[in-house]
């Protein structure tokens, strides 16, 4: 079997393949359908410094080849993750990478510092660029100004590894990728969903509660793969790739883009097990084309 190892700026992982945030919930719910040590991480769903009650329903619509959600962030805040969520998945038999969000500098700062005291935990994924909340989220990853305030408080506070998610929603994501790496980010992962919209005729009405929200799922790929393409020729520290990805096919075009790893979304809805069987559809590739070690496909294509 080919070598499917990676390292994103220290964090190792057995294989690319890490669970999307707020699609594979803190993976507990998963455990009957997966084998943790068959997937390289998960990455569990956005954690903020408050509880945070999320968006009224309803909050989900499917579109063709692909899904609109408004949550907006519910989760229980970062002292019910660590003394109630932590305990459980502290020994799970996988990497586990916290999904971070914030309203402001500091509180993104103050919620990376508590999870850095969990010893078990080596990594956080730094949300910028939710569509779906009023305050905060994407309106600190559409500018590089806004951005960098975030990374560098949070830099400052955090001392595992930082990979920063990036929007799909701006002009130039390359700006933002420099921006974000200046600011002392480790990684950066890319893309979160694209700002969509959907109306039902018969009701005339919109779908969704606060009327827009983030578009996941096969629809995005093309845009993702060609933002990281971007990303990667424009930053030096490692790029992780998702967006729309279901099958080892999909995560292997985001690798030749330039991705040392990828993360699944939405694929997980449909199959629970998507991360394991995309791992496994991966070294199957791999072999069947004779390369020994993923590194070797990273960026092939310029
Ligand atoms: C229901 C749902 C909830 C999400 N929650 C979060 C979140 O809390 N934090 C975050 O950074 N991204 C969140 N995302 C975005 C995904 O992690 C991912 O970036 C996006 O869905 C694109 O990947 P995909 O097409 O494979 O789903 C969410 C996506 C969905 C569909």
């Amino acid at each position: 079997m080919a070598n499917i190892a990676v390292n994103v700026a220290g964090l190792s992982l057995r294989n690319p393949v890490m669970a999307a945030s707020g699609t594979f919930g803190y993976g507990l719910e998963y455990a009957d359908f997966v084998d943790f040590s068959q997937i390289g991480a998960i990455i569990t769903k956005g954690t903020t410094l408050h509880p945070r009650q999320g968006n009224d329903y309803p909050r989900m619509a499917e579109t063709a080849s692909g899904m609109l959600n408004c949550v907006g962030l519910q989760n229980k805040g970062v002292d019910h993750f660590c003394s109630q969520i932590y305990p459980q998945i502290e020994n799970l038999d996988t990497q586990i990478v916290v999904n971070v969000s914030g309203s402001s500098p500091d509180d993104y700062a103050a919620c990376a510092a508590r999870i850095g005291e969990l010893t078990a935990l080596h990594a956080i994924e730094l949300n910028i660029s939710c569509p779906n909340v009023k305050d905060g989220g994407m309106a600190f990853g559409v500018t590089t100004e806004g951005a960098a305030s975030v990374v560098e408080a949070v830099r400052r506070a955090y001392g595992g590894t930082l990979i920063v998610k990036l929007s799909p929603n701006v002009t130039n994501i390359a700006d933002i990728a420099r921006s974000v790496e200046a600011a002392g980010a480790d990684a950066v992962s890319l893309i979160n969903t694209l700002m969509g919209m959907s109306i039902d005729i018969e009701k005339r009405c919109h779908r969704l509660s606060i009327r827009t929200g983030g578009l996941s799922g096969p629809a995005v790929k093309p845009v993702a793969v060609r933002q990281v393409w971007q990303v990667a020729h424009a930053v030096s520290i490692p790029v992780v790739g998702l967006g729309g990805i279901m099958t080892a096919e999909d995560a292997i075009e985001f690798i030749m883009a330039g991705a040392t790893a990828v993360e699944v979304g939405t694929a997980n809805f449909i199959d629970p097990a998507a991360c394991q069987h995309i791992a496994q559809g991966i070294n199957q590739w791999l072999d069947n084309h004779h390369v020994d070690n993923i590194a070797d496909i990273v960026g092939v294509v310029d």
